[in-house]
Parts: C-alpha cells; structure tokens; sequence
C-alpha cells in the first residue's frame, strides 16, 4: 500500500509532477525528510505552483497530505505557502498535516548557513542557503526546537532566546551582524498562530492509514545523489535521501514499502558545487539548460547539465531498491542529432563503479560513453510507446536493459497530461 517516488540523480528529475499525477490515486501524500530547499512545480489548468514544503498531492481534494517528522520546517516559508493556496480559493483544512516531531529552521539557521558558505569561499558547496545544514545540525547536538514546542510559547520563546543568542557569537565570529532575536520572535509568534491548527501526531495518522489499507505516496525530496551518506560527502545535502529515511521521517515500517518509482531524468542536472562527470561546459550544455528551463526553481540559480550518467542512476537503483523506472523531460532531447549516455566509469584506464569513487575519484575519472542517434519530432502529444520516433525508443529501452528495472512511464512535457503510459 505504500509506494515511494525518489529521484536517482541530484535533483530537479521532475518528480513533483510524477507525484502530482500519482496522487490522483493516493489517499495520502506525505514528505518524510529535506526541508524547502526542494523546490517543486505542479499545474493547475495554466496556473503554476511553486512548492517548496507542501507536499505535490495537495491540488487532489481526495489526497491528504502529511509533512512527517523527519522534514525541517520554516514556518516564514510553510505560511506563505499555506497562503498561495488560500488566496486561490484551495482549502485543505482537513488535509493537511504537520508532525509535531519536525524540527523547526529558524532564522539563525539560515544566517549560519550564509556565513558557512561565506566562509568557504572558493571552496563554497552551493548550498540552497535555506539553512538546512546547521538546523539538521542542531538537531543531532540536542540544540534543535521541535515544532512540538510552540504549543507552550513561554517554553518556546525561552528555547529560542538562548538559542539565538548562543548563535548570535557564532555569528559574531564570522564578522555577520547578530539577528534581532526580539524581533525575529515577534514573527514567529504571529506565524504560530497560522500553523498551530495543522499539527497533529502524524505518526497515529499514518499508521492508522497502513491498518485501513489506505495508499500511502512517500514524496522523496532532493535525490539518492545527495544522499548525506552515499553521496560523495560533503557535496551532497542534510538529510537521507534514501528509502530508509521513510522509516526514521514518517515512522512506517519498511515493509510496508510496496514499490519504489525511481525518477531518472532523461540527461542530467545538479546544482551547486561538487563532481559532475558528465556535464557539458559548452553550447549544447547552454542549449539544454535553456530549452529544459533548467533553472532552481528554489534559488533561481542556472543548474549545470550534462548527459544522462546511468553508472550513477544504477547505483542509485541498487542502494534504494527501485522496483520501476519513470523517464522525465526526455522532450528536452528532441532535436539533438546525438545524444549520450554514460555507461561506465574508468580511472587510470581501469573501470570503476560509482560506489567506489569519492569527489577525488570523481573529479579525475574519464566517463565511457555510448552514443545514440537523435530524433526530431515533436513528442509532447504522443500517448503510446510504439508512436515514439524509433530512435527513441531505442534510448529508452537501453535504459530499461542497462538499469535491468522496468520502464513504467515517460513524461514527455511539463503539463499534468503529458506522459504516456508504457505499463499499468
Ligand atoms: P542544502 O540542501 O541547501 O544544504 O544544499 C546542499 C546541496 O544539495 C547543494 O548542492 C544544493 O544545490 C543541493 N540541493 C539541495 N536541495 C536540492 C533540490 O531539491 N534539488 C537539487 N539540488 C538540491
């Protein structure tokens, strides 16, 4: 009953439409780890919504949608999210819920996360800068602030004002200028208010979803890449990106975990520093960046493109156990008279798998790749698999016998009703 959707690469795969089109059929869509340093688009009609926190199930009136406790939450940016919808005429009183067990980002996590960056310099990681570093930090030492205690606000506002200050002489130290924390705690007082109604145990909830058989759609955030522990650390991001975050974010057992859609964008992105064996530093990188809109819709930064790498999508298959494969954006491909994909890695002229390679490996390693034929028609409207151009077909089933894993869908546009179907 419970089916997971993760993107195999660094991000930006297109999974909020995927979920967005699964959470037609799910009673519950729920967000198990990361925070709003993800950043996904979902459509209605026309009309386009930027989410960074609420899960992609919420424009489906028959979803519930959980941000569990393994998520961090900002509160500035959960309320102005709250209120977009809001201000569309889309209620969710009843559908929408946030564990008291989230940690909370605040506003010096954020001022860290800056001053962290600034201080590396040349060496900078590109995080999203949304502070998700320092608040996973201050998690694991104890100085985190759970949603839960905003329930009592003299207790919060105690917790808070040491934490704040305690930071402020961190901040200190890297010449930034203190938060005003009297302030900073003025807003959050009026951001409680807005949120206070959409906190529950979301523990009892999912589990009394699992005892009624309900179908349960975890929506990963971020991707297997970034992994904190099998990405080559520290370019990756704070949380666990992989399957197993499920049970640590949301508390469901992992076997309750049925299938596992893994999300592989038709050629590659990542934002941010850190290795990119494939990528493209010249025109036909430019052209992709451009026609796939290859720009963070949570920072607006351009991402760096480059081919499809299924050395790294294999190992990303294998660590999560990916039991289906869904193909995003491979209508960006259309046009290009060659097209490559990654199929291996060899460093001093001797193979290597990606699990073996740190960023020192990465940086240094020569990427084998195959080369296909391009094809030029427009794909957008196609429905079935036989009506893709042969060349295509051709990229896509050496992607489904390369990962052993197979193909279920190919999203061929950005619009809710732009996929086809390989099989139900
Ligand atoms: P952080 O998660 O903001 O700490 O950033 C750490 C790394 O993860 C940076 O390279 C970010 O660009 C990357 N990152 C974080 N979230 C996403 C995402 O949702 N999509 C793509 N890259 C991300």
């Amino acid at each position: 009953m419970v089916s997971v959707i993760l993107g195999t690469q660094w991000g930006d795969e297109g999974k909020g439409k995927i979920v967005d089109l699964l959470a037609e059929k799910s009673d519950f869509v729920v967000r198990f780890h990361g925070g709003n340093n993800a950043g996904h688009t979902i459509y209605s009609g026309n009309k386009k919504y930027p989410l960074h926190l609420i899960p992609s199930g919420i424009l489906n009136p028959n979803s519930k949608c959980v941000i569990a406790n393994g998520v961090i939450v900002d509160l500035e940016v959960l309320v102005s999210e709250i209120e977009m919808f809001f201000s569309d005429g889309i209620e969710f009183k009843n559908r929408f819920f946030i564990s008291d067990r989230c940690h909370l980002i605040l506003p010096y996590h954020k001022a860290l996360d800056l001053a962290y960056e600034n201080a590396r310099g040349e060496k900078k990681l590109g995080t999203t800068a949304r502070g998700i570093g320092p608040c996973y930090a201050d998690k694991v030492s104890y100085n985190g602030i759970r949603i839960y205690e905003l329930k009592d606000w003299d207790l919060f506002s105690e917790k808070f004002v040491f934490q704040s200050e305690m930071k402020n002489k961190i901040l200190d130290s890297f010449g930034v200028a203190p938060l005003n924390t009297e302030r900073e705690l003025e807003r959050l007082a009026e951001l409680r208010e807005i949120v206070l109604p959409f906190i529950t145990d979301t523990y009892q909830l999912l589990q009394k979803a699992l005892s009624e058989n309900k179908k349960i759609l975890m929506e990963g955030a971020q991707a297997v890449m970034l992994d904190l522990d099998f990405s080559p650390y520290p370019f990756c991001t704070g949380s666990n990106t992989i399957p197993g975050a499920i049970n640590t974010g949301a508390g469901i057992p992992i076997q309750k975990i049925g299938s596992i859609s893994g999300i592989v964008k038709a050629y590659t992105s990542r934002v941010g520093s850190g290795p990119f064996p494939t990528e493209l530093k010249d025109k036909l990188g430019d052209d992709l960046r451009e026609k796939g809109k290859e720009f963070g819709t949570t920072t607006g930064r351009p991402r760096r493109v480059g081919w499809l790498d299924l050395e790294a999508v294999k190992f990303a298959c294998e660590v999560s156990g990916v039991t289906e494969i869904i193909i995003t954006k491979i209508d960006i491909l259309s046009g290009l008279e060659k097209i490559k994909a990654c199929i291996g890695y060899e460093l001093d002229g001797k193979p290597i798998p990606y699990s073996s390679c740190g960023y020192l490996e990465l940086e240094k390693l020569t990427p084998v790749f195959k080369e296909f034929s391009g094809w030029t028609e427009d794909i957008m409207q196609v429905k079935s698999f036989a009506d893709l151009p042969k060349t295509c077909q051709e990229y896509v089933k050496f992607i489904e016998d390369f990962l052993d894993i197979t193909v279920k869908l190919i999203s061929t546009g950005p619009k809710r009703e732009e996929f086809l179907e390989i099989r139900n």
